[in-house]
């Protein structure tokens, strides 16, 4: 039985969207719909349920109208990084130490954003990264965020700790969506969900390599926060539904070996993501990497690790075109996204600003916050000289 309230919650989800074409609308309502244990809060817990666009100024200031919707145990969780959270900021200030060069004299223009990976194209170079729990921001959960990439023309990842399971997700829309898997101690429940998510037809597994252990969020500590939410994909397998059952479940070792695991088991291209050392990319590359995901988890894992932007250019390096570089961890401007390509990335991640755009307007926030970060790309390219994003490649930054 639904309840009033979720009843009036899921019409209001489903109504009036301009969405025509893409099958979330019936699949959000599914899903809400579903008497799942992962779809009800507990202690009381309210996440965002407007579904809206957003008027927004920067992607800096999201974060503070967020903390209005989002409980504040859901927000310290999101918001939060590891330890001090030096690396947290870090990453912010390390694209403060360099400059674009702008070219101005080259007779470049208009600009075009387009761009792709692995063949799929893509409105801009900016992907949604996997990011746990998307429930604690909206109502909607990652069917949300699903229909927002969609509507951006962009690609989706999907976290092995979802709030919805990996097949809701995938049925949410119509766009590409790549598998995160956490490698999990019990090997069969790991080869059982990246089997899950081929049969789904998701296009590429990320692979995350920076969680041997979870990161030390004080946050949550500080908050008492308690998970008001268990994780779609995790309910039937061995590891259980809830984070206490999940933090003794994840591998507490990682070798090129599980790179080979995942290519093996699904045939996919895998992504390695969390890399911060030009040697662990080699490594990687050496194991069939299809890509490497250069981040440090946007400063939730080991803090004290440098900015991800400080390293790029020494990973590049040793990638040296070989296979994509992905970037994340700190994206919050154009110009950040502009700076990761130059110093060479191919496609960058935006992680908990889409989270903030999911929580303050559902898949239209999400929406909202891809148009604002192509435009200011758009207007650096501009104003840089660079017309394409391969041209990016050969503005210097000092
Ligand atoms: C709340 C939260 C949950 C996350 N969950 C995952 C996850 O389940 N798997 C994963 O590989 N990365 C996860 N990440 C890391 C993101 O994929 C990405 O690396 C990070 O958000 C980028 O930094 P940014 O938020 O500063 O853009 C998470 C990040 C946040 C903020």
């Amino acid at each position: 039985m639904i309840n009033e309230k979720r009843r009036r919650v899921i019409k209001s989800l489903t109504a009036g969207s301009a969405l025509a074409g893409i099958a979330g609308q019936s699949i959000l309502s599914k899903a809400l719909a579903a008497e799942t244990p992962h779809a009800i809060y507990t202690d009381g817990y309210s996440a965002g349920t407007e579904v809206k666009r957003l008027l927004l100024n920067d992607l800096i200031e999201i974060e503070g109208m967020a903390s209005k919707i989002i409980p504040a145990g859901g927000f310290g969780y999101i918001s939060g990084g590891a330890g001090d959270e030096w690396t947290l900021h870090e990453n912010r200030t390390a694209f403060g130490r360099k400059q674009i060069i702008p070219r101005v004299l080259t007779g470049k223009g208009p600009v075009d954003l387009k761009s792709q990976i692995f063949g799929i194209p893509l409105t801009s170079p900016i992907i949604v990264p996997p990011i746990g729990s998307h429930g604690l921001a909206h109502i909607s959960a990652e069917a949300g965020t699903a229909m927002g990439a969609a509507a951006a023309g962009t690609i989706m990842g999907v976290s092995t700790v979802s709030t919805l399971n990996l097949e809701q997700v995938a049925a949410a829309s119509n766009s590409p969506k790549w598998f995160q898997l956490y490698m999990m101690q019990d090997i069969g429940f790991s080869r059982e969900l990246l089997q899950r998510a081929k049969a789904a037809g998701y296009k590429a597994i990320v692979l995350t390599v920076d969680t041997t252990a979870t990161g030390n969020r004080e946050a949550d500590a500080r908050n008492h926060f308690k998970f008001p939410l268990q994780f779609g994909n995790l309910t039937s397998g061995g590891a259980g539904g809830s984070i206490q059952q999940l933090n003794s479940a994840f591998a507490i070792t990682i070798d090129p070996k599980v790179i080979e695991f995942a290519i093996k088991e699904t045939g996919l291209p895998v992504i390695v993501k969390g890399i911060e050392h030009p040697d662990d990319a080699r490594i990687a590359i050496d194991a069939g990497a299809a890509a490497i995901q250069v981040s440090n988890h946007g400063g939730r894992q080991l803090d004290g690790s440098p900015a991800t932007f400080t390293v790029l250019p020494s990973i590049a390096k040793a990638v040296n075109r070989r296979v994509p570089i992905i970037f994340d961890s700190g994206i919050r401007r154009g110009q950040d996204v502009f700076k990761a390509i130059a110093s060479g990335a191919d496609v960058v991640g935006l992680g908990r600003p889409v989270i903030y755009g999911l929580s303050l307007g559902g898949w239209m926030g999400v929406q909202s916050v891809f148009e604002l970060i192509n435009k200011e790309l758009a207007m650096v390219m501009q104003l840089a000289g660079a017309e394409t994003i391969e041209d990016i490649k050969h503005i210097a930054l000092a």
